[in-house]
């Protein structure tokens, strides 16, 4: 048996002026669309944007339900959302933000395994990396490229044949 390791690579930051302007533009357009998340149950309103490669960028934010696991992750609203008016687009980058009533979320919040295997599934569909940014309400960031860093080892299309 061989003992083998993955690595994974992301980058940390504790300052928004550090990010490139296009980056910071789709955090700020994130947490507009966390400010409009219907969260009434957990208060913890998500949002996320993302840009195609034919330069459309689509938002959503997380969508609550009296009947819990009938929600929806903000992620997965955007990516769906983007899938279903622009079939043949590629998603170039997501970003992710929190929008809270006492504003104090400092640990950028992570995208959940639900999330991280429809992005998976995302990327292995056309072909290309997404870069994946999560912040929470203050400067802190991280920013990962491809999901092969965020979820690696992940079920694709390719186990099904
Ligand atoms: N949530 C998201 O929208 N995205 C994530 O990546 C993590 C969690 C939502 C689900 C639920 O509405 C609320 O945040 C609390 O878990």
């Amino acid at each position: 048996m061989k003992e083998k390791q993955i690595i994974l690579n992301f980058k940390e930051s504790d300052d928004f002026s550090e990010l490139e302007p296009d980056n910071r533009d789709l955090i700020n357009l994130a947490r507009e669309a966390a400010s409009r998340a219907y969260a009434p149950y957990s208060r913890f309103r998500v949002g996320a944007a993302l840009r195609l490669d034919n330069g459309k960028i689509i938002t959503g934010n997380n969508q609550e339900n009296a009947a819990y696991p009938s929600g929806l992750c903000a992620e997965r609203v955007a990516l769906f959302a983007a899938s279903s008016q622009y079939p043949g687009a590629k998603v170039e980058i997501i970003a992710i933000a929190v929008d809270t009533d006492n504003h104090s979320v400092i640990q950028p919040a992570s995208p959940c395994g639900a999330c991280r295997q429809v992005m998976a599934e995302t990327e292995h569909r056309q072909g290309k990396p997404i870069r994946v940014i999560f912040t929470g309400e203050t400067g802190r960031s991280v920013t990962v490229d491809g999901m092969k860093n965020l979820l690696p080892a992940s079920f694709t299309s390719n186990n099904l044949k």
